[in-house]
């Protein structure tokens, strides 16, 4: 159930912790400097994707393309989450403290999460997410504050895909603030000044 992964507490007991993941290729590592720069203070977990496509981690296997294996995201899905609930009481931190901030890859595992496992999760920001899975019975997300950061010129993501998740995301109960930038699939500083904002005005509550 463990995954290798990065660990920081947060500056105060009690403070928010940010779960990374990473999108296809990436590591524990990558998105730690964003941790930085989306909340300075916050902790970290930033666990690395156990699936290898062409050596690539992941989070998840895909068939093709935007194509997922739905039984194995289902798994993974289910696995991450036990390592969320269980690092959490481990290190002492509650899951409704827990944002998860994931890009591409990392963005559609946390969507699955919130749809499946929603009480892993205090609130989410996704980066380049697509629609991950349809859950089989009717979800129930508490509330949960989330923030998609999409790009408009995405040649991986349509804009309709884009809508259908944050209609699957509103329509369980989730609280979804869409946000479309002038960009393609890959991060800028537009995505990080919008989270960054998104993400004070939530601990701002
Ligand atoms: C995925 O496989 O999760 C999406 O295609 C995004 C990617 O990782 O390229």
């Amino acid at each position: 159930m463990d995954f290798i992964h990065v660990f920081q507490p947060p500056a105060s007991p009690g403070g928010p912790i940010l779960l990374l993941l990473h999108g296809t290729g990436g590591n524990e590592h990558d998105l730690v400097p964003l941790a930085g720069m989306l909340l300075p203070g916050a902790g970290v977990l930033s666990p690395r994707g156990k699936v290898l496509e062409r050596g690539m981690p992941r989070f998840f296997r895909r068939l093709a393309e935007g194509v997922f294996d739905i039984e194995d995201l289902k798994l993974r899905t289910a696995e991450l989450a036990d390592f969320i609930t269980a690092t959490a009481a481990d290190r002492g931190f509650s899951t409704r403290d827990v944002i998860a901030v994931g890009f591409s890859n990392g963005a559609n595992i946390a969507g699955a999460l919130l749809l499946v496992r929603p009480e892993v999760l205090g609130a989410a920001v996704l980066f380049r997410a697509m629609v991950p899975l349809i859950p089989e019975k009717q979800p129930k997300i508490p509330s949960t504050p989330v923030l998609i950061s999409n790009g408009k010129m995405d040649p991986l993501v349509s804009a309709e895909e884009t809508e259908r998740l944050a209609a699957l995301l509103r329509f369980a109960g989730a609280d979804v603030t869409l946000s479309w930038q002038t960009s393609g699939h890959d991060l800028t500083e537009r995505d990080v000044i919008t989270a960054r904002e998104w993400v004070a005005q939530r601990q701002a509550r």
